[in-house]
């Protein structure tokens, strides 16, 4: 903010600051650049994941990272440079790269986060989604509303990666997360 704008510096002035520090108060006139921009300032910066890249390090996953020592899911997320810690896709999206053996099950589970699948290599693996097969080959979009049970299970003779996306960053913003 232009410091036209602002108070006169003065020791009664900060004194008030600090009586707004020690009761965890901001005042809206020096932040107010910060909460509402001219134009949006997105943290996400462009960032491409080459599939010839991902897919072998998956592989290497497969190998070393038994899918139940993995967590309930041998899945890699992409994570976005801007976005550092978190390991988020974009803003509103965590996405990863899940690769499953022949004969490996990631059993069923659900959270309250919805989920897709987006298949790039092989077929042969069926998701289930409460109770209902639903087949994926490559190129496939499949949709896991929240709280939906789901698991997947390799009955192919080849290993199988694909593409999840689940509202994540978006769900943590909203206080919401609930899994079993
Ligand atoms: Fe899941």
């Amino acid at each position: 903010m232009d410091n036209a704008m602002q108070p006169e510096d003065t020791p009664e002035l900060r004194a008030l600051y600090e009586g707004f520090e020690r009761n965890h108060m901001n005042p809206l006139w020096t932040q107010t650049a910060g909460l509402m921009p001219q134009h949006p300032k997105p943290k996400a910066v462009p960032y491409v994941w080459r599939w010839a890249d991902l897919l072998p390090m998956a592989e290497q996953s497969g190998d070393l990272v038994p899918v139940g020592r993995g967590g309930e899911r041998r899945a890699i997320g992409l994570a976005n440079p801007g976005l550092a810690p978190h390991a988020y896709c974009t803003p509103t999206l965590w996405c990863a790269i899940q690769y499953l053996l022949p004969g490996e099950n990631a059993p069923e589970h659900r959270h309250s986060q919805n989920a897709f699948r987006f298949v790039v290599e092989g077929e042969g693996v069926w998701t289930v989604v409460n109770g209902d097969p639903v087949r994926m080959s490559r190129g496939d979009l499949l949709l896991t509303p929240g709280w939906s049970f789901h698991g997947h299970h390799n009955v192919a003779t080849e290993p199988m990666a694909w593409i999840d996306g689940l509202d994540i960053p978006f769900s943590q913003q909203m206080d919401v997360g609930f899994f079993e």
